[in-house]
């Protein structure tokens, strides 16, 4: 990572995350500065990770990088307790529903400030996240919070705030889309009577199966389920039934249900 010095606020399960990530892609841990209001939490992920554990206010008077890694609640008391000095660091918010306005109000509107939208499967190194910078961030600084958030999985930039609530929809919300599925599918193997490790093996290989087969292809998802449902086999029938209780209609509201859930919030978050 292009950064000298990175600090984090928060030692919770994002900052574990992202910590674990840069370190395996080769950042020297003792550039790695973090603080947390919970002690314990915080020497754990420090000894675990080799990385120096501090106070907030040490981060915000050296570091060049500040990810903020708390709740969303304490946000804003988080931002407005840093007093960052003149070297104008970056900061990184992961908060979901914190905006970039709230977030220059907090910080001072001369920070350069970049938010993302990850999803939990960044605890394993496999996120998707959604980045937005405001005006004040530098190409440099672009770059480094990429590396960010490239060093658990993959991120993209979006071109517009808004943008956000539409990721938040689709890669924040989506692994429950997919537990859902999954959960749903293992239910009804063991009812038709497989054994219950088995269903659940079967299942979780079937999904990543899918997926890395998606991944390592430049067909299209359609042409992809078209080559797996022979005319009149088992694949066709079960398509037809899902067709038939209008799958694809329910995908599209609850999409548009969350896009809508995610905007509300961010309202309800501006208000407090
Ligand atoms: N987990 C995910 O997969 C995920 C996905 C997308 C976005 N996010 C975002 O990532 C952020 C962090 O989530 P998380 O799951 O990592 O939360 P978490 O595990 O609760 O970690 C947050 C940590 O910050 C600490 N903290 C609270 N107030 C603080 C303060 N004033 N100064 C320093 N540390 C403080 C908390 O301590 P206490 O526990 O003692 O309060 C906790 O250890 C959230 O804003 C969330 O929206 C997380």
């Amino acid at each position: 990572m292009q950064a000298n010095s990175i600090g984090f606020i928060g030692a919770g399960n994002m900052a574990g995350s992202l910590v674990r990530g840069l370190i395996a892609k080769g950042t020297p841990a003792n550039t790695i500065h973090i603080a947390d209001i919970d002690s314990d939490k915080l020497a754990e992920l420090a000894a675990e990770c080799g990385i120096q554990a501090t106070s907030s206010e040490q981060i915000a008077s050296h570091c060049e990088v500040i990810v903020l890694a708390v709740k969303p609640q304490v946000m804003e008391s988080v931002c407005r307790a840093l007093n960052h000095g003149p070297q104008n660091p970056l900061f990184v918010s992961v908060a979901a529903g914190i905006t970039l306005p709230q977030l220059g109000n907090w910080l001072g509107e001369a920070a350069a400030i970049v938010r993302c939208m990850p999803n939990t499967p960044a605890l394993v190194g496999q996120g998707a996240s959604g980045l937005y910078a405001n005006d004040n961030v530098s190409d440099h600084q672009r770059t480094t919070a990429q590396q960010l958030l490239d060093a658990v999985g993959l991120s993209a930039w979006v071109d517009s705030e808004a943008d956000l609530d539409l990721v938040t929809a689709v890669s924040g919300s989506g692994p429950a889309y997919f537990f859902l599925f999954m959960e749903a599918m293992q239910n009804t193997a063991q009812e038709m009577g497989l054994p219950a490790d088995l269903a659940r093996k079967l299942v979780l290989q079937t999904a990543s199966g899918a997926s890395a087969l998606a991944q390592d292809s430049d067909v299209a998802l359609d042409e992809l389920r078209r080559r797996v449902t022979s005319p009149g086999g088992t694949t066709e029938r079960a398509i037809n039934t899902f067709e038939a209780g209008h799958l694809r209609q329910l995908v599209e509201a609850s999409l548009h249900a969350a896009r809508d859930r995610s905007i509300e919030l961010a309202q309800e978050s501006d208000k407090d």
